[in-house]
Protein backbone atom coordinates (compact mmCIF):
# COMPACT_ATOMS: atom_id res chain seq x y z
CA UNK A 1 0.00 0.00 0.00
CA UNK A 2 1.12 3.60 -0.43
CA UNK A 3 0.00 6.58 1.12
CA UNK A 4 -1.56 9.88 -0.12
CA UNK A 5 -2.03 13.03 1.38
CA UNK A 6 -5.42 14.17 2.15
CA UNK A 7 -6.45 16.96 -0.23
CA UNK A 8 -4.53 20.05 1.02
CA UNK A 9 -3.37 19.12 4.28
CA UNK A 10 -0.49 17.03 5.42
CA UNK A 11 -2.35 14.16 6.74
CA UNK A 12 -0.88 10.82 5.23
CA UNK A 13 -3.74 8.05 4.18
CA UNK A 14 -3.29 4.88 2.67
CA UNK A 15 -4.38 4.94 -1.27
CA UNK A 16 -7.89 2.52 -0.56
CA UNK A 17 -10.18 3.55 2.09
CA UNK A 18 -12.21 1.08 3.63
CA UNK A 19 -15.70 1.29 3.92
CA UNK A 20 -17.43 0.24 6.93
CA UNK A 21 -21.45 0.77 6.50
CA UNK A 22 -21.97 -2.66 6.35
CA UNK A 23 -20.28 -3.33 9.61
CA UNK A 24 -23.38 -4.84 11.99
CA UNK A 25 -25.98 -6.79 11.26
CA UNK A 26 -28.59 -4.53 11.56
CA UNK A 27 -31.09 -3.92 9.28
CA UNK A 28 -30.62 -7.68 8.13
CA UNK A 29 -27.11 -7.54 6.23
CA UNK A 30 -23.72 -6.79 6.76
CA UNK A 31 -20.81 -8.03 8.89
CA UNK A 32 -21.02 -9.23 12.64
CA UNK A 33 -18.23 -8.07 15.11
CA UNK A 34 -15.93 -10.87 14.28
CA UNK A 35 -15.91 -10.54 11.06
CA UNK A 36 -15.96 -6.90 10.98
CA UNK A 37 -12.72 -7.00 12.97
CA UNK A 38 -11.25 -10.10 10.65
CA UNK A 39 -11.57 -7.49 7.43
CA UNK A 40 -10.03 -4.42 9.58
CA UNK A 41 -6.94 -6.57 10.49
CA UNK A 42 -6.13 -7.58 7.25
CA UNK A 43 -6.73 -3.92 5.94
CA UNK A 44 -4.18 -2.81 8.42
CA UNK A 45 -1.74 -5.47 7.49
CA UNK A 46 -2.01 -4.39 4.04
CA UNK A 47 -0.78 -0.80 5.60
CA UNK A 48 -4.26 0.51 5.20
CA UNK A 49 -5.20 2.85 7.91
CA UNK A 50 -7.71 5.03 6.26
CA UNK A 51 -10.90 4.07 7.97
CA UNK A 52 -14.93 5.27 6.62
CA UNK A 53 -17.81 5.34 8.71
CA UNK A 54 -20.87 7.32 9.83
CA UNK A 55 -22.94 8.06 12.90
CA UNK A 56 -25.57 6.84 11.21
CA UNK A 57 -24.31 3.13 9.87
CA UNK A 58 -26.04 0.73 11.48
CA UNK A 59 -27.16 3.17 14.09
CA UNK A 60 -24.36 3.30 15.20
CA UNK A 61 -23.14 -0.47 15.66
CA UNK A 62 -20.20 0.88 12.71
CA UNK A 63 -18.86 3.11 14.66
CA UNK A 64 -19.00 1.03 18.38
CA UNK A 65 -17.28 -1.87 16.27
CA UNK A 66 -14.96 0.46 14.91
CA UNK A 67 -14.10 1.79 18.59
CA UNK A 68 -13.46 -1.06 19.83
CA UNK A 69 -11.08 -2.48 17.01
CA UNK A 70 -9.28 0.86 17.24
CA UNK A 71 -9.03 1.03 21.10
CA UNK A 72 -7.11 -2.38 21.65
CA UNK A 73 -4.89 -1.65 18.88
CA UNK A 74 -3.11 1.38 18.01
CA UNK A 75 -5.44 4.54 17.45
CA UNK A 76 -2.82 6.74 16.47
CA UNK A 77 -2.22 4.71 13.80
CA UNK A 78 -5.81 4.55 12.15
CA UNK A 79 -7.27 7.94 10.16
CA UNK A 80 -11.25 7.43 11.23
CA UNK A 81 -13.18 9.62 9.28
CA UNK A 82 -17.08 9.35 10.43
CA UNK A 83 -20.10 12.41 9.22
CA UNK A 84 -22.92 14.07 10.99
CA UNK A 85 -26.00 15.38 9.82
CA UNK A 86 -28.21 11.98 9.40
CA UNK A 87 -30.50 10.79 12.78
CA UNK A 88 -33.68 8.84 12.35
CA UNK A 89 -35.99 10.77 14.89
CA UNK A 90 -39.23 11.76 14.29
CA UNK A 91 -39.46 13.68 17.86
CA UNK A 92 -37.10 16.24 17.07
CA UNK A 93 -36.24 18.62 14.74
CA UNK A 94 -32.41 19.50 15.53
CA UNK A 95 -31.60 15.65 15.66
CA UNK A 96 -30.72 15.48 12.16
CA UNK A 97 -29.63 18.13 9.61
CA UNK A 98 -26.00 20.21 9.30
CA UNK A 99 -26.89 23.17 11.97
CA UNK A 100 -24.59 23.62 14.84
CA UNK A 101 -26.64 22.06 17.45
CA UNK A 102 -26.62 18.61 16.12
CA UNK A 103 -22.77 18.99 14.90
CA UNK A 104 -21.95 19.47 18.02
CA UNK A 105 -24.38 16.67 19.69
CA UNK A 106 -23.59 13.84 17.01
CA UNK A 107 -19.42 14.52 17.45
CA UNK A 108 -20.00 13.97 21.02
CA UNK A 109 -22.03 10.53 20.14
CA UNK A 110 -19.34 9.92 17.72
CA UNK A 111 -16.65 10.09 20.35
CA UNK A 112 -18.15 8.28 22.99
CA UNK A 113 -19.39 4.98 20.45
CA UNK A 114 -15.73 4.97 18.52
CA UNK A 115 -13.97 5.42 22.47
CA UNK A 116 -11.85 7.94 21.30
CA UNK A 117 -11.07 11.75 22.13
CA UNK A 118 -10.63 13.19 18.33
CA UNK A 119 -11.96 12.59 15.24
CA UNK A 120 -9.51 12.64 11.99
CA UNK A 121 -11.81 13.43 9.48
CA UNK A 122 -15.15 15.31 9.82
CA UNK A 123 -17.52 15.16 7.09
CA UNK A 124 -20.83 16.82 6.22
CA UNK A 125 -22.53 13.66 5.14
CA UNK A 126 -25.48 15.48 3.11
CA UNK A 127 -25.97 18.91 1.93
CA UNK A 128 -29.50 19.90 4.20
CA UNK A 129 -30.32 23.09 1.78
CA UNK A 130 -30.86 24.98 5.18
CA UNK A 131 -28.01 25.84 7.24
CA UNK A 132 -26.11 28.57 6.04
CA UNK A 133 -22.73 27.96 4.90
CA UNK A 134 -21.18 30.08 7.38
CA UNK A 135 -22.65 28.26 10.37
CA UNK A 136 -21.15 24.83 8.80
CA UNK A 137 -17.75 26.32 8.67
CA UNK A 138 -17.53 28.38 12.14
CA UNK A 139 -19.08 25.03 13.80
CA UNK A 140 -16.35 23.03 12.48
CA UNK A 141 -13.83 25.31 13.04
CA UNK A 142 -14.37 25.30 16.30
CA UNK A 143 -14.55 21.38 16.92
CA UNK A 144 -11.15 21.37 15.34
CA UNK A 145 -10.23 24.32 17.47
CA UNK A 146 -11.51 21.92 20.17
CA UNK A 147 -9.43 19.61 19.20
CA UNK A 148 -12.16 16.83 18.99
CA UNK A 149 -11.36 16.91 14.86
CA UNK A 150 -8.66 17.48 13.05
CA UNK A 151 -9.53 17.93 9.29
CA UNK A 152 -13.02 18.91 7.51
CA UNK A 153 -14.47 16.93 4.68
CA UNK A 154 -17.82 16.87 2.72
CA UNK A 155 -19.99 14.78 1.22
CA UNK A 156 -23.31 14.34 -1.28
CA UNK A 157 -23.37 18.42 -1.30
CA UNK A 158 -24.01 20.75 -5.02
CA UNK A 159 -20.55 22.21 -5.99
CA UNK A 160 -21.50 25.46 -5.84
CA UNK A 161 -21.68 25.29 -1.91
CA UNK A 162 -18.73 23.38 -1.66
CA UNK A 163 -16.99 26.49 -3.90
CA UNK A 164 -18.73 28.62 -1.33
CA UNK A 165 -17.57 27.32 1.33
CA UNK A 166 -14.21 26.78 0.56
CA UNK A 167 -13.41 30.07 -0.63
CA UNK A 168 -15.28 31.93 2.61
CA UNK A 169 -13.49 29.36 4.63
CA UNK A 170 -10.24 31.07 3.12
CA UNK A 171 -10.81 34.80 3.44
CA UNK A 172 -12.22 33.74 7.67
CA UNK A 173 -8.91 31.99 8.15
CA UNK A 174 -11.44 29.00 8.80
CA UNK A 175 -10.71 25.27 8.08
CA UNK A 176 -11.14 24.18 4.86
CA UNK A 177 -12.42 20.91 3.60
CA UNK A 178 -10.29 18.85 2.14
CA UNK A 179 -11.93 15.70 0.63
CA UNK A 180 -15.18 14.93 -1.04
CA UNK A 181 -16.94 12.22 -0.76
CA UNK A 182 -19.29 11.96 -3.73
CA UNK A 183 -21.08 8.65 -5.69
CA UNK A 184 -18.68 7.81 -8.53
CA UNK A 185 -18.08 4.84 -10.89
CA UNK A 186 -18.37 3.51 -14.61
CA UNK A 187 -22.49 3.69 -13.29
CA UNK A 188 -22.31 6.79 -12.05
CA UNK A 189 -20.40 9.25 -13.55
CA UNK A 190 -22.62 12.48 -13.63
CA UNK A 191 -20.37 14.03 -10.86
CA UNK A 192 -17.94 15.07 -13.91
CA UNK A 193 -20.30 17.61 -14.66
CA UNK A 194 -19.39 20.23 -11.63
CA UNK A 195 -17.83 18.36 -8.63
CA UNK A 196 -14.64 16.85 -10.24
CA UNK A 197 -13.88 19.95 -11.77
CA UNK A 198 -14.74 21.70 -8.34
CA UNK A 199 -12.43 19.30 -6.34
CA UNK A 200 -9.49 19.66 -8.69
CA UNK A 201 -9.53 23.40 -8.29
CA UNK A 202 -9.46 23.17 -4.86
CA UNK A 203 -6.61 20.83 -4.25
CA UNK A 204 -9.44 18.49 -2.66
CA UNK A 205 -9.25 14.77 -2.99
CA UNK A 206 -11.99 13.11 -4.12
CA UNK A 207 -13.52 9.65 -2.28
CA UNK A 208 -15.83 7.65 -4.23
CA UNK A 209 -18.19 6.00 -2.58
CA UNK A 210 -19.89 2.93 -4.42
CA UNK A 211 -16.81 2.52 -6.83
CA UNK A 212 -18.03 -1.26 -7.28
CA UNK A 213 -21.46 0.66 -7.50
CA UNK A 214 -22.55 -1.54 -4.64
CA UNK A 215 -21.39 -5.01 -6.18
CA UNK A 216 -22.67 -4.58 -9.68
CA UNK A 217 -19.35 -3.90 -11.11
CA UNK A 218 -17.55 -7.39 -10.01
CA UNK A 219 -20.12 -9.07 -12.42
CA UNK A 220 -21.90 -10.35 -9.52
CA UNK A 221 -25.34 -9.26 -10.09
CA UNK A 222 -24.79 -10.43 -14.27
CA UNK A 223 -24.89 -14.24 -12.29
CA UNK A 224 -27.76 -13.57 -10.69
CA UNK A 225 -26.25 -12.77 -7.20
CA UNK A 226 -28.12 -9.57 -6.48
CA UNK A 227 -28.24 -9.77 -2.51
CA UNK A 228 -29.99 -6.81 -0.91
CA UNK A 229 -30.46 -4.98 -4.14
CA UNK A 230 -33.74 -3.56 -5.26
CA UNK A 231 -35.36 -4.78 -8.69
CA UNK A 232 -35.72 -1.05 -9.72
CA UNK A 233 -32.16 -0.24 -9.36
CA UNK A 234 -29.81 1.07 -12.20
CA UNK A 235 -27.60 -0.95 -10.95
CA UNK A 236 -29.53 -3.85 -12.52
CA UNK A 237 -30.51 -2.19 -15.65
CA UNK A 238 -29.13 -2.62 -19.55
CA UNK A 239 -26.61 -0.16 -19.14
CA UNK A 240 -25.29 -1.52 -16.59
CA UNK A 241 -25.14 -4.54 -17.83
CA UNK A 242 -23.46 -3.66 -20.74
CA UNK A 243 -20.85 -1.66 -18.57
CA UNK A 244 -20.04 -4.23 -16.55
CA UNK A 245 -19.52 -6.58 -19.53
CA UNK A 246 -17.30 -4.56 -20.97
CA UNK A 247 -14.98 -4.45 -17.48
CA UNK A 248 -15.10 -8.09 -17.37
CA UNK A 249 -13.66 -8.56 -20.92
CA UNK A 250 -10.90 -6.09 -19.83
CA UNK A 251 -10.11 -7.49 -16.77
CA UNK A 252 -10.64 -11.16 -18.18
CA UNK A 253 -7.79 -9.82 -21.10
CA UNK A 254 -5.42 -8.65 -17.99
CA UNK A 255 -6.00 -11.61 -16.25
CA UNK A 256 -7.27 -9.47 -12.58
CA UNK A 257 -10.64 -9.57 -11.17
CA UNK A 258 -13.32 -7.24 -12.64
CA UNK A 259 -13.32 -5.66 -9.09
CA UNK A 260 -9.51 -4.29 -10.01
CA UNK A 261 -11.01 -2.69 -13.05
CA UNK A 262 -13.27 -0.63 -11.66
CA UNK A 263 -11.67 0.48 -8.93
CA UNK A 264 -8.24 1.18 -10.84
CA UNK A 265 -10.71 3.11 -13.16
CA UNK A 266 -11.67 5.65 -10.57
CA UNK A 267 -8.06 6.31 -9.81
CA UNK A 268 -6.55 7.41 -13.05
CA UNK A 269 -9.41 10.11 -13.87
CA UNK A 270 -7.13 13.06 -13.41
CA UNK A 271 -7.56 13.74 -9.99
CA UNK A 272 -6.14 12.73 -6.67
CA UNK A 273 -8.58 9.66 -5.82
CA UNK A 274 -8.96 6.95 -2.64
CA UNK A 275 -11.91 4.88 -3.51
CA UNK A 276 -13.85 3.82 -0.22
CA UNK A 277 -14.36 0.06 -1.03
CA UNK A 278 -16.98 -1.72 1.02
CA UNK A 279 -16.83 -5.45 2.04
CA UNK A 280 -18.79 -7.43 4.17
CA UNK A 281 -17.06 -10.49 3.75
CA UNK A 282 -13.07 -10.74 4.34
CA UNK A 283 -13.05 -13.01 0.89
CA UNK A 284 -13.64 -10.00 -0.48
CA UNK A 285 -11.84 -7.40 0.73
CA UNK A 286 -8.90 -9.72 0.10
CA UNK A 287 -9.64 -10.14 -3.65
CA UNK A 288 -10.20 -6.15 -3.76
CA UNK A 289 -6.65 -5.47 -2.30
CA UNK A 290 -4.54 -7.32 -5.01
CA UNK A 291 -5.51 -4.75 -7.38
CA UNK A 292 -3.05 -2.51 -6.05
CA UNK A 293 -0.57 -2.42 -8.74
CA UNK A 294 -2.77 -2.62 -11.18
CA UNK A 295 -2.19 0.14 -14.60
CA UNK A 296 -4.78 0.55 -16.57
CA UNK A 297 -3.69 1.37 -20.05
CA UNK A 298 -4.56 4.18 -22.58
CA UNK A 299 -6.69 2.27 -24.84
CA UNK A 300 -7.98 0.16 -21.88
CA UNK A 301 -9.23 3.91 -20.37
CA UNK A 302 -10.38 4.71 -23.54
CA UNK A 303 -12.88 1.09 -24.02
CA UNK A 304 -13.70 2.22 -20.52
CA UNK A 305 -14.87 5.55 -21.33
CA UNK A 306 -16.45 4.26 -24.69
CA UNK A 307 -18.80 2.22 -22.74
CA UNK A 308 -19.61 4.69 -19.66
CA UNK A 309 -19.51 7.98 -21.01
CA UNK A 310 -22.30 10.40 -19.91
CA UNK A 311 -23.69 13.72 -21.22
CA UNK A 312 -22.33 16.20 -19.57
CA UNK A 313 -25.04 18.49 -20.00
CA UNK A 314 -24.43 22.47 -20.43
CA UNK A 315 -22.07 23.94 -20.10
CA UNK A 316 -19.79 20.48 -20.27
CA UNK A 317 -21.37 19.23 -23.37
CA UNK A 318 -21.21 22.97 -25.04
CA UNK A 319 -17.53 23.18 -23.83
CA UNK A 320 -16.31 19.77 -24.98
CA UNK A 321 -17.18 20.33 -28.68
CA UNK A 322 -14.01 21.16 -30.25
CA UNK A 323 -16.01 23.48 -33.28
CA UNK A 324 -16.72 26.35 -29.62
CA UNK A 325 -13.00 26.23 -28.19
CA UNK A 326 -11.02 25.46 -31.86
CA UNK A 327 -12.95 28.43 -33.80
CA UNK A 328 -13.92 30.67 -31.51
CA UNK A 329 -10.55 31.47 -29.16
CA UNK A 330 -8.48 32.60 -32.35
CA UNK A 331 -7.47 29.30 -32.87
CA UNK A 332 -5.06 29.30 -29.96
CA UNK A 333 -6.90 26.96 -27.86
CA UNK A 334 -4.98 23.81 -28.92
CA UNK A 335 -1.92 25.46 -28.54
CA UNK A 336 -2.12 26.23 -24.77
CA UNK A 337 -0.66 24.47 -22.04
CA UNK A 338 -2.57 24.27 -19.26
CA UNK A 339 -2.37 24.02 -15.45
N1 LIG B 1 -21.35 9.51 1.65
C1 LIG B 1 -22.35 8.73 1.35
O1 LIG B 1 -23.48 9.17 1.17
C2 LIG B 1 -22.11 7.24 1.23
C3 LIG B 1 -23.13 6.42 0.71
C4 LIG B 1 -22.87 5.07 0.61
C5 LIG B 1 -21.64 4.55 1.00
N2 LIG B 1 -20.67 5.37 1.53
C6 LIG B 1 -19.35 4.82 1.97
O2 LIG B 1 -18.77 4.14 0.87
C7 LIG B 1 -18.48 2.78 1.24
C8 LIG B 1 -18.60 1.91 0.04
O3 LIG B 1 -19.93 1.96 -0.44
P1 LIG B 1 -20.73 0.66 -0.89
O4 LIG B 1 -20.48 -0.42 0.10
O5 LIG B 1 -22.11 1.05 -1.20
O6 LIG B 1 -20.06 0.40 -2.27
P2 LIG B 1 -19.08 -0.59 -3.03
O7 LIG B 1 -17.73 -0.56 -2.46
O8 LIG B 1 -19.30 -0.22 -4.43
O9 LIG B 1 -19.75 -2.00 -2.79
C9 LIG B 1 -19.43 -2.79 -1.70
C10 LIG B 1 -20.25 -4.06 -1.80
O10 LIG B 1 -19.89 -4.74 -2.98
C11 LIG B 1 -19.81 -6.13 -2.74
N3 LIG B 1 -18.42 -6.52 -2.97
C12 LIG B 1 -17.27 -5.88 -2.60
N4 LIG B 1 -16.20 -6.54 -3.04
C13 LIG B 1 -16.66 -7.62 -3.71
C14 LIG B 1 -16.03 -8.67 -4.39
N5 LIG B 1 -14.72 -8.72 -4.48
N6 LIG B 1 -16.81 -9.63 -4.96
C15 LIG B 1 -18.16 -9.56 -4.89
N7 LIG B 1 -18.83 -8.58 -4.24
C16 LIG B 1 -18.08 -7.62 -3.66
C17 LIG B 1 -20.27 -6.34 -1.31
O11 LIG B 1 -21.68 -6.51 -1.39
P3 LIG B 1 -22.47 -7.58 -0.45
O12 LIG B 1 -22.39 -7.02 0.93
O13 LIG B 1 -23.84 -7.56 -1.03
O14 LIG B 1 -21.76 -8.88 -0.60
C18 LIG B 1 -19.93 -5.02 -0.67
O15 LIG B 1 -20.73 -4.74 0.46
C19 LIG B 1 -19.45 2.49 2.40
O16 LIG B 1 -19.02 1.44 3.21
C20 LIG B 1 -19.46 3.81 3.10
O17 LIG B 1 -18.31 3.92 3.95
C21 LIG B 1 -20.89 6.71 1.63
Amino acid sequence: MKYKLLGRSGLKVSELCLGTMGFGTESGWGADKESSFAIMEAFGNAGGNFLDTANIYKLGTSEKIIGEFVSSRDRDYWVIATKYSLKDNTTNPNASGNNRKNMMRSVEESLKRLNTDFIDVLYLHIWDDLTPVDEILRGLDDLIRQGKVNYAAISDTPAWIVSKANTLAELMGWSQFIALQVEYSLIQRTPERELLPMAKHYGMTLTPWAPLAGGALTGKYLRGDIGRIKPESNRLNENSARITKEVIAIADKLNVYPSHVALQWTRQQGISSIPIVGATKLSQLEENLKMIDLVLSEEDLRRLDEASKINLGFPGEFFREDGVRLNNFGGFYDKIERR
